[in-house]
């Protein structure tokens, strides 16, 4: 099964499923990244549109995701937004000219996209030069038995949802070739950091 598939599937549970972490944690990470930015924005891996009501108003926003179930429900949260534009769109092909955005954003979601590395190299492409990439994301820990169980559960999880919980996700940014500017450690250890980076 495709991993958009599996998140058409789990999309009518998806916000359920994570209440517990957007109520502690995540709320509060989205607000912090994204109530700053400026200008056209590009959102990749939007689900189920959690992101949609931090960004500010004067910001253009396109968000794209390749499960229409996903979509379907950030539709509903976009409804009324002028600014926010929703399109179906796979992160590895991002239909965009070069050099379109002054910010990509994405929040747990290097961790499901199949080649993230591919999709990293398109979003350094259609970012501005003087652009800046946002992630907030999970990945494999630096301690050895934290990523060992998360070695130890991987499999599962893909198998279940497409999630990857043991991606080095810090250095597939470098190897498509960004700038890492800072990373800081967010919760849990270093299992979830928020990271950015330029061209
Ligand atoms: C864990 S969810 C995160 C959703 C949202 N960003 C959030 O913060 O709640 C991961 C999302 O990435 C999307 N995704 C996975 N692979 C993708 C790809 N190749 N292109 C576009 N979206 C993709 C999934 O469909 C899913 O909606």
């Amino acid at each position: 099964m495709s991993v958009a598939a599996k998140y058409n599937r789990m999309s009518a549970v998806y916000d359920l499923m994570e209440s517990p972490m957007e109520f502690f944690f995540y709320s509060k990470w989205r607000k912090e990244a994204l109530s700053g930015l400026k200008g056209m924005v590009l959102e990749v891996g939007v689900g189920t549109g959690k992101n949609l009501k931090y960004y500010p108003e004067d910001c253009s926003v396109m968000a794209i995701d390749n499960s229409e179930g996903m979509l379907e429900k950030a539709r509903e949260k976009g409804k009324g937004m002028k600014n926010v534009t929703l399109l179906l769109m796979d992160a590895e092909h991002l239909e965009f000219p070069d050099n379109s955005f002054d910010y990509v954003i994405t929040t747990f979601v290097l961790c499901s996209i199949p080649d993230p590395i591919k999709a990293l190299r398109e979003m350094k492409r259609v970012l501005k030069p003087e652009g800046e990439m946002i992630n907030l994301e999970h990945m494999r820990s630096n301690n050895r038995w934290i990523a060992a169980y998360e070695d130890f559960i991987n499999p599962i999880s893909v198998a279940l949802t497409g999630i990857n919980v043991n991606r080095k996700t810090v250095e597939n940014i470098g190897k498509a070739g960004f700038n890492i500017k800072d990373v800081k450690n967010l919760a849990f250890k270093d299992i979830f950091r928020k990271i950015r980076s330029k061209q």
